[in-house]
Order: structure tokens, then C-alpha cells, then sequence
């Protein structure tokens, strides 16, 4: 700078503050005035702001300002807002079947938001995240359904379980046709045949077949439709709760198979399971 020859002038006539470090003085030129009045309307806010709202700590807390204006109290206000619009929503819903709620497009959607939280806390470890389901553990989202697809079996389902430790549980049992001595191993290969035959080009003997009409149309119905009032799957069509290998299904038919569903009623209040029901409803296999 001093080398820039119109500069040197003025910079000479400017008053230093007399400190000089190895050759380096220092100009005593005042703050400019936009800064200055900036930082006096800071000043004066910090005062307006100390007056009227919580400002500094003191022993116990902190200095309260004549607003009497707190974080806490604010929030605890606006949660009380939305206790009461979900309190309205709850109380709507506490009446109302499921039948009512489902044609209120705003309770399915305040419902189904619930039933995927609560899906995901309550049933996600057994039937998967996306209700995919796995060995075992049915699929929620397509059409084939062992109890029923329509809301109210759903619900129905949720509340008491299947094969569980509730008195209104939903309950049926396959008999364990090879260890009950029912079949002998070269019957339950026959009758394998046969059901497999059901969904698939396999080739089947008279024996299998009769070997079906005679211990098995009772539970899974003529042809192997099944039957839902009492959880007989489907046995022609290509979805498998248990495998579709013929070891997989001889293994059933030798050892039967008795899925449980906990039960879910005192565990989850009713809003909960109904929450449950509309959502696991609208996963795409809803009746
Ligand atoms: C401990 C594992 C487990 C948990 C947790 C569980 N389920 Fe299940 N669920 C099962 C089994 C096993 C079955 C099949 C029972 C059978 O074989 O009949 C089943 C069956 C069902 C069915 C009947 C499906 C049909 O085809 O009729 C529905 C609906 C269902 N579960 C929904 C849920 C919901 C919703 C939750 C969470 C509240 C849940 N399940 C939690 C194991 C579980
Ligand atoms: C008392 C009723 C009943 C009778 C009789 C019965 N079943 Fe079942 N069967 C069921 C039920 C209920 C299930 C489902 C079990 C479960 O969900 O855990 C089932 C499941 C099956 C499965 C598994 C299906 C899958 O998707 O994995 C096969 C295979 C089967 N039965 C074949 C037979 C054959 C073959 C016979 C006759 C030899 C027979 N069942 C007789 C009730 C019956």
C-alpha cells in the first residue's frame, strides 16, 4: 500500500496512535458510523429483549421478562392442541365400525398412518417389514387368505389369534397323519403326489386321490380349495405357507403343522387393532 504513490499522502496526514511495532504503526481512524449506529441498536435490542423475555441464568433458573414467555410451555401448549384434535379423532373412532371408518377417507388415512407404526412395532418381526411373510408366516399382502380377508375376519384374527393361548382363539388342527399311524409312508407319498398334482403337472395314482377324499376333502374341501373356516389353505393354487417341495409336504402331512398367531386383544387397545386391521386390510389382498 505505501507504494501506491496517491495514497501516500493522505495515509500521511492520518494520526497513528503512536504504537509502533518493528516499523508498523497503527492509524487511529474512528469505526465508521453505519457500524457503530448497527451496533447501538444492538445494544438497545439486547435491553427491549432482556426486559420482556427469559435472558440471564440466575441460581434457581433464569430471569423470567414481563412476557412470562417460556420454550417449555409453548410446546407443552401446542401438544396439548394436538391431544385434543387426536382426542376428537379417537373419540370419533371409539364409535364407529370399521365399516363407518372405512368410508371416511380422513379417519383411513389418520388410521392406516397408525397401522403401519404398529405393524412395524408389533407384527414386522414374524410377518416381515413389507408383510411379505416367510416359512410359515402368511403373506398379508396377496389374496390368499387361510381365516379371511374381509375387514372383519382380519379383525377378528388380530384380536383372539390362531392357535393361541386366548379362550375365543381361532383353532383347527391337522392331524399328524404318519406319527398318529393314520398313513403309512408309502400312502403319504401317494397323497402327496396327489396334492402337489393340484398345482402343478405331477403325475398322481387312483390311490392318492382317494387317500385325499378320504381324509382330507373334510378340512381342505373337494378338489383342495380349502376352507377358511377352519384355516385349511388352499392346496391348488401355487402359494405355499409351508414350502412347495414334495419333502416339505410330506413333512406336513406326517407331522402336521400348527402356526400361531398371538392374540392381541388387552395387549393393544381396540383403537390399536383396528388401526391393525384397516392397514393390513388395504396391503393390496383386502376382501
Ligand atoms: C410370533 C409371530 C407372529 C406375530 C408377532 C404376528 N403374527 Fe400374524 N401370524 C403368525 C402366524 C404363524 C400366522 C399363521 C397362522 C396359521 O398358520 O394359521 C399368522 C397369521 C396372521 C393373519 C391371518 C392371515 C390369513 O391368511 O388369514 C393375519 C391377518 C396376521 N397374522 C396379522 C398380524 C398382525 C397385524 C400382527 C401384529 C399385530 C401379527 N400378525 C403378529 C405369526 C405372527
Ligand atoms: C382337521 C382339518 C384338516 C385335515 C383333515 C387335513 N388338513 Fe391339511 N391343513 C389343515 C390346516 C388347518 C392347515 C394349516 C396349518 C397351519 O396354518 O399351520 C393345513 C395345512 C396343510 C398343508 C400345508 C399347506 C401349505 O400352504 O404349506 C398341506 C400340504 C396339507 N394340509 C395337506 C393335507 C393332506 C394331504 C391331508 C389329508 C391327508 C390334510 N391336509 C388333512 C387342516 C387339515
Amino acid at each position: 500500500m505505501t507504494d501506491n504513490k496517491q495514497l501516500k499522502p493522505i495515509l500521511k496526514k492520518t494520526e497513528t496512535t503512536g504504537h509502533d511495532w518493528d516499523g508498523i504503526s497503527e492509524y487511529n481512524i474512528p469505526a465508521p458510523r453505519w457500524w457503530l449506529i448497527t451496533w447501538i441498536i444492538c445494544i438497545i435490542w439486547a435491553f427491549i429483549y432482556w426486559f420482556f423475555y427469559p435472558t440471564w441464568p440466575i441460581p434457581g433458573g433464569n430471569t423470567k421478562g414481563i412476557l412470562n414467555w417460556s420454550a417449555r410451555e409453548q410446546l407443552q401448549k401446542s401438544q396439548a392442541e394436538i391431544n385434543v384434535k387426536q382426542a376428537v379423532h379417537m373419540e370419533k373412532i371409539s364409535r364407529l365400525s370399521l365399516q363407518e371408518i372405512q368410508k371416511n377417507p380422513d379417519l383411513v388415512e389418520f388410521y392406516l398412518n397408525g397401522g403401519k407404526i404398529a405393524f412395524e412395532e408389533n407384527c414386522a418381526a414374524c410377518h416381515g417389514r413389507g408383510a411379505q411373510g416367510a416359512k410359515g408366516y402368511p403373506n398379508l399382502n396377496d389374496d390368499d387368505w387361510l381365516w379371511g380377508g374381509k375387514l372383519e375376519d382380519i379383525y377378528q384374527t388380530l384380536k383372539f389369534g390362531i392357535r393361541s393361548s386366548h379362550d375365543k382363539t381361532r383353532s383347527t388342527q391337522m392331524p399328524a397323519f404318519g406319527m398318529d399311524k393314520v398313513l403309512k409312508s408309502d400312502e403319504i407319498e401317494s397323497v402327496a403326489n396327489y396334492v402337489m398334482s393340484l398345482s402343478s403337472k405331477v403325475d398322481f395314482d387312483k390311490k392318492g386321490e382317494e387317500i385325499f377324499k378320504a381324509n382330507c376333502v373334510a378340512c381342505h374341501g373337494l378338489g383342495g380349495k380349502g376352507n377358511r373356516e377352519l384355516g385349511a389353505p388352499n392346496l391348488s393354487d401355487k402359494i405355499w405357507l409351508y414350502g412347495s417341495s414334495k419333502e416339505d409336504i410330506i413333512f406336513t402331512i406326517h407331522y402336521a403343522r400348527n402356526g400361531v398367531m398371538p392374540y392381541w386383544s388387552g395387549r393393544l387397545d381396540d383403537n390399536t387393532i383396528k388401526q391393525l386391521a384397516l392397514y393390513v386390510h388395504s396391503l393390496g389382498g383386502g376382501e
